[in-house]
Parts: structure tokens; C-alpha cells; sequence
């Protein structure tokens, strides 16, 4: 089977782009209310057709099966200040489900980090696209996370991607410890927050 990349991509992209506006939309929503919003900022990309290939060869997937099976060919990134506003941008995507998204999967890899120790919380949706040939569905990744957490997710990806996946044990150890660094960081960050509050309001 032949795909024609550039065809096969124009929906994911419009996903991304349509999902970034709507997020980023929030923000002026919290700012005019003076209220802190939970989305720091908002970013997105396409998978690249290398990056594609890669995973469905690794994952043994089948072309056939690829839109069906890769949820992260569109994906965007929710990154929030604070631990806590996680839930509430959770909470956030939960209220457009059946609306103009359709939530598929959530998984939490924040109480409980993944082996790597990589951290953030994945919603892995079904959203509709409406192209010049009809309504197209297609599969979307949402990642919401800490900038902390997002710090570590990025460097460790470079590294992994620079060395083709092939880190020592030892230093995944360390990439492990340093996930947790920033982990208590964010945790550290949130306690003050909380203390200030109390202390300047009460
Ligand atoms: P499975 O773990 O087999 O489900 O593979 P997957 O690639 O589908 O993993 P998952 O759904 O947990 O995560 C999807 C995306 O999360 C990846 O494409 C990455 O962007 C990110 N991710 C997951 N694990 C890691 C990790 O250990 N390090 C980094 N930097 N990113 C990760
Ligand atoms: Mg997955």
C-alpha cells in the first residue's frame, strides 16, 4: 500500500491547528475574568512522516492500520504552571467530550510516573475535521504537563533520539533520579504557593 503522505496529512493538521486555537482560547477567557488560568501556554505538531514510519515499524503496525492505531500523529501540548491545574485543564477537555471531541483514552502518568520517570497526563482523543471531501475523523494526543515536567520530557527525548534510544542503564538511572528532582520541584512550588496564599490571606 502507497500512502500519499501530504493528502494523508492535511486533516491532522487542521486538527492541530483547530485544537491549539481552542485551548489558547482559554486564556483570554481567565485573563478578562482576572482569574489564574491553568494553561500556560499551548503548543502542537504534526508527526513528521519519518517519525510515523518509525513507530509503525516498531510497533509492528501495518500501513493499513496506521490511522486507526497511532493516536499521536496529531498531538498537542497543554503546559501548565502549577501540579494542580493539571486536573482543572483535565476537567476542562472533559467538558468538550461529546461536544466537539471525543475522548477515547486517559491515562495518568502523574501520581505515578512512567518507568523512564517521564510525567504528564495523556487524553487521547477522536476529533472531527471538515475538509472539501466531507467529515473526516481523526485521532489526536493531548499531553498536559507541568513546564517541569516538560523540561525533563524534552531533554530526555533529545537524548534518547540523539543515541537512538540506546542510554546505558546507569544514566537512565540518573534521567530517572532527575524526573524526580523535578518532580519534587513542581511539588515544592505548589507548597509555596499554597503557604503564600495563606499567609498573605488569612
Ligand atoms: P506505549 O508506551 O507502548 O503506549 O507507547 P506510546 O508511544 O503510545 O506511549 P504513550 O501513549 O505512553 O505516550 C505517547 C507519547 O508520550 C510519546 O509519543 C511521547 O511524546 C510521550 N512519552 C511517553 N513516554 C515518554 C518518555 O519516557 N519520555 C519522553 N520524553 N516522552 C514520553
Ligand atoms: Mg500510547
Amino acid at each position: 500500500m502507497i500512502i500519499q503522505w501530504d493528502e494523508f496529512l492535511v486533516p491532522y493538521e487542521q486538527a492541530v491547528d483547530e485544537l491549539i486555537a481552542k485551548f489558547k482560547a482559554y486564556k483570554k477567557e481567565f485573563n478578562r475574568k482576572n482569574l489564574h488560568c491553568p494553561i500556560e501556554y499551548v503548543e502542537g505538531r504534526v508527526k513528521s512522516v519519518s517519525s510515523i514510519v518509525e513507530k509503525a515499524l516498531r510497533k509492528g503496525i501495518e500501513y493499513e492500520h496506521i490511522p486507526q492505531k497511532l493516536e499521536d500523529i496529531a498531538g498537542i501540548r497543554i503546559i501548565c504552571r502549577f501540579v494542580e491545574d493539571i486536573n482543572r485543564v483535565v476537567e476542562l477537555v472533559r467538558m468538550r467530550d461529546g461536544t466537539d471531541l471525543d475522548i477515547m483514552e486517559e491515562m495518568d502518568y502523574i501520581s505515578k510516573g512512567k518507568p523512564s520517570g517521564y510525567r504528564s497526563y495523556h487524553i487521547n482523543i477522536s476529533y472531527p475535521v471538515v475538509t472539501v471531501d466531507g467529515l473526516k475523523r481523526v485521532a489526536a494526543e493531548i499531553q498536559i504537563r507541568t513546564m517541569a515536567m516538560n523540561f525533563w520530557a524534552t531533554i530526555e527525548h533529545s537524548l534518547k533520539y540523539k543515541y537512538n534510544r540506546n542510554i546505558p542503564a546507569d544514566l537512565q538511572n540518573r534521567l530517572c533520579s532527575a524526573a524526580e528532582a523535578a518532580y519534587a520541584l513542581d511539588c515544592e512550588i505548589s507548597a509555596i504557593r499554597e503557604d503564600l496564599d495563606a499567609s498573605m490571606l488569612g
